[in-house]
């Protein structure tokens, strides 16, 4: 006889505690292919609207992990991994993972891609013509080893649980869901033999934790359970009010990422990036913040993190002469501007208006099998605080088609907001959270 999902099924949605061993079992089965798709999106509803205890959330994230096989790496250098919790604009990774290598740690890193309006690493890296990020777990392990750093896709043998899950989630509105993020972010940063998780918490209405309180409540959650698994975890509470950087959308955020590796660059992209090397210093090597803080600017500056990255991306398959001369990236169908309708300064960008946006101009998927296009995404032409006259362009959508450009400027409407005083800037890293799961100011 099959497995039977649909008593677990309606026991989650009544709001009752599944047993490690029947999440386990779920969870097998699924992958096994005996469960099928609409009995699982009714389990992650469930979940989504009813929520897991720590012992539910503990065990779901056990059961992901041994979906698969774990991945041992053996490097000379310490290993350490990044993972944020998704956002608008959130190139972060594209920086901070050869900023960590230029810096002497190793970095394997599993990602994701866009999920609900916030982008995927995975979607922006496979915006460079060539580049692979579905890697098997040998030549994962070999990469790292050779050139310090390595992303990949989780696959057939790497956490195939949150390879279904996540695309499941994705199409059937159970993204934003504490226990469900946890499980998939930790499941994948527990398959491989990191010693040390950063976890880039992003707070704002273009994240899932719309408030640092349920930030925060994440933060701890996903730190007991790196604890649970014997693993050293921490995090950053990082904004996510407007979108980070000017860039949304797959090769144009790469773009923004490669400016920043050169020194240049938004500086709340080159703040977040610089705040989590300056983690890992401390917490491997011990140095102090201020120091650190010096060396990561310096490794940015200097170019060193961007010869990491221009030696990184052949690695993997990817055509580095699309970094070094922009124009031979292919240019969107359609593109067009949003406007000020009025004078003043900006003092708002709607992250989420702006994800959802670029969702719409084709650079996430609404369905499952939607492909996005790499050139679609919006540019923010006047960030927050830029003083603007009434007509100015604010915003330019590049979208796979006319009807879909039209769509994402409508979304638009009202995502900015112009006001006589400029707004008062704030610092992208709002707190951290060692790792007992105790808030840190910074
Ligand atoms: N990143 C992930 O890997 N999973 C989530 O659920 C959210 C962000």
């Amino acid at each position: 006889m099959k497995f039977q999902s649909l008593p677990l099924v309606e026991r989650k949605r009544d709001g009752e505690a599944l047993a490690a061993q029947e999440i386990d079992d779920l969870v097998a089965a699924y992958v096994a292919g005996d469960v099928p798709d609409y009995q699982m999106a009714a389990f992650l509803m469930a979940v989504t609207i009813r929520g897991m205890s720590f012992d539910e959330t503990a065990a779901l994230t056990g059961a992901m992990l041994h979906s698969g096989r774990t991945v041992e790496i053996s490097a000379r250098r310490p290993l350490v991994d990044k993972h944020s919790t998704g956002g608008v604009g959130d190139k972060t990774s594209l920086v901070a993972v050869p900023l960590l290598a230029a810096l002497g740690f190793c970095v394997p890193k599993l990602s994701g891609r866009g999920l609900g309006h916030t982008g995927g690493t995975l979607d922006k890296l496979e915006s460079i013509p060539g580049l692979r990020t579905s890697l098997d777990a040998a030549e994962f392990a070999t990469l790292v080893s050779r050139y310090g750093l390595a992303i990949a896709a989780q696959s057939e043998d790497i956490v195939p649980a949150d390879r279904l899950l996540y695309a499941l989630r994705d199409a059937t509105g159970t993204v934003a869901s504490l226990p469900l993020i946890a499980s998939s972010i930790m499941s994948k940063k527990l398959a491989v033999s990191s010693r040390l998780i950063l976890l880039d918490v992003k707070v704002g209405s273009g994240a899932f934790f719309p408030d640092e309180a349920s930030a925060a409540e994440f933060a701890r959650l996903a730190i007991r359970i790196g604890e649970t698994f014997g693993r050293d975890t921490r995090a950053l509470l990082t904004r996510m009010d407007a979108p980070l950087g000017q860039a949304v959308g797959n090769a144009l955020e790469v773009r923004e990422a490669v400016a920043c590796l050169r020194g240049k660059g938004p500086q709340d992209l080159r703040e977040v990036a610089v705040a989590l090397a300056v983690e890992a210093l401390h917490a491997v090597y011990g140095l102090a913040r201020d120091e650190a803080g010096r060396r990561a600017a310096e490794a940015l500056e200097s170019g060193g993190a961007y010869e990491i990255f221009r030696r990184w991306i052949p690695s993997q398959g990817g055509d580095i002469t699309y970094l070094e001369q922009p124009d031979r990236w292919p240019e969107a169908a359609a593109v067009g501007t949003f406007t000020a309708g009025t004078d003043g300064y900006v003092s708002r960008i709607g992250a989420r208006a702006v994800g959802e946006a670029a969702r719409l101009a084709g650079a996430g998927r609404l369905r499952k099998e939607d492909s996005v296009d790499a050139a679609a995404g919006v540019e923010i032409l006047a960030p927050l605080g830029t003083p603007v006259r009434s007509g100015q362009d604010l915003l330019r959508v590049h979208a796979a088609s006319p009807e879909q450009l039209a769509a994402a400027l409508r979304r638009l409407d009202a995502s900015v907001e112009i006001s006589d005083e400029p707004p008062r800037a704030k610092d992208a890293v709002i707190c951290a959270f060692d790792k007992h799961g105790r808030r840190e100011e910074r």
